[in-house]
């Protein structure tokens, strides 16, 4: 005789008591940062170092901001993390895994976009035409609408310009072109080269609240500036980059309340005071 079997919506029977004892509680894991740098040194001639042992961590979630004065190497970690200068030693991992020797244009497909300092659009293709080529890796036509309203709804003022060209809007919204077309390819790590260079103060407060807009997302961000107060109003946490490496690290609080910070490496004037 063969077992009836259970009728399809019976109740499920409790759990066996197992033989082994509960789990004893153990400390959580923290979770592998979004982006550890360690010990990096690149350069773009052989024997000529920019970077000469450069290590920062950003957490998941977080806005980390790396400031330093004109010529400090800034523009060249993030180029490093992105694969477009070389490395001669040291460790970069995005989320755990190594990004050293993947190609520039494979890091999209990792999860890391990167905006330049400079011409981070392209001035003669509409908004629009911008914004789509930035999901050019992707495949989801779907998605990538979806996308492109969450751009419109996040930047308003691209809506309105959807069919302009790039080239013809004013600095703050070329520098939301740059930021939505990063973003089209649905990164979970950010980096942004002096989001503020070029724009009046006014417009600096609008484009950093959108870099907080955008950490809502559920992307993390890495950031280099110039612009010490700006960028550490809105940052976690703060590196100072000098001479090729990291010389002071903190909460971006206490590296704003840093006299030295300022008066060293930030330029007083025109960062701090
Ligand atoms: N393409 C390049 N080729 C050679 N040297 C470069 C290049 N770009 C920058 N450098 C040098 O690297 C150093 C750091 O520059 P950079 O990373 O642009 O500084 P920052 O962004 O902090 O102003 C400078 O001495 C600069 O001259
Ligand atoms: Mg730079």
């Amino acid at each position: 005789m063969t077992a009836a079997a259970p009728a399809p919506c019976a109740p499920r029977p409790p759990p066996r008591p197992t033989a082994t004892p509960a789990t004893p509680a153990t400390p959580a894991i923290p979770a592998t940062p979004a982006l550890v740098v360690r010990a990096l040194v690149a350069g773009y001639t052989s024997g000529v170092d920019i970077l000469r042992g450069a290590s920062l961590e950003v957490g998941r979630g977080e806005i980390v901001t790396v400031l330093g004065p004109n010529g400090a190497g800034k523009s060249t970690l993030i180029k490093a993390i992105a694969g477009l200068v070389p490395v001669r030693s040291g460790e970069v991992l995005l989320f755990g895994q190594s990004l050293l020797g993947a190609a520039a244009h494979r890091m999209v497909g990792r999860g890391l976009a990167y905006v330049p300092q400079t011409d981070n659009v392209f001035a003669r293709l509409s908004v629009r035409e911008n914004l789509e080529l930035g999901a050019c890796a992707r495949r989801d036509r779907d998605g990538i609408e979806a996308d492109l309203a969450r751009m419109y709804a996040l930047f308003p003022r691209l809506h309105e310009r959807r069919r302009q060209a790039a080239g013809t809007l004013s600095g703050g919204e070329r520098q939301m072109v740059a930021l939505a077309r990063a973003l089209m390819a649905r990164p979970t790590m950010l980096m942004l080269d002096e989001p503020s260079a070029g724009l009046s103060p006014k417009l600096v407060g609008v484009v950093f609240a959108k870099v907080r807009e955008v950490r809502e997302l559920g992307v993390t961000l890495l950031i280099v500036e110039q612009n010490a107060r700006a960028a550490l109003a809105i940052s976690d946490r703060g590196y100072v980059l000098a001479e090729g490496r990291e010389q002071v690290s903190g909460d971006a609080a206490a590296l704003l309340a840093n006299p030295e910070v300022g008066a060293l490496y930030l330029g007083a004037k025109r960062g701090l005071m």
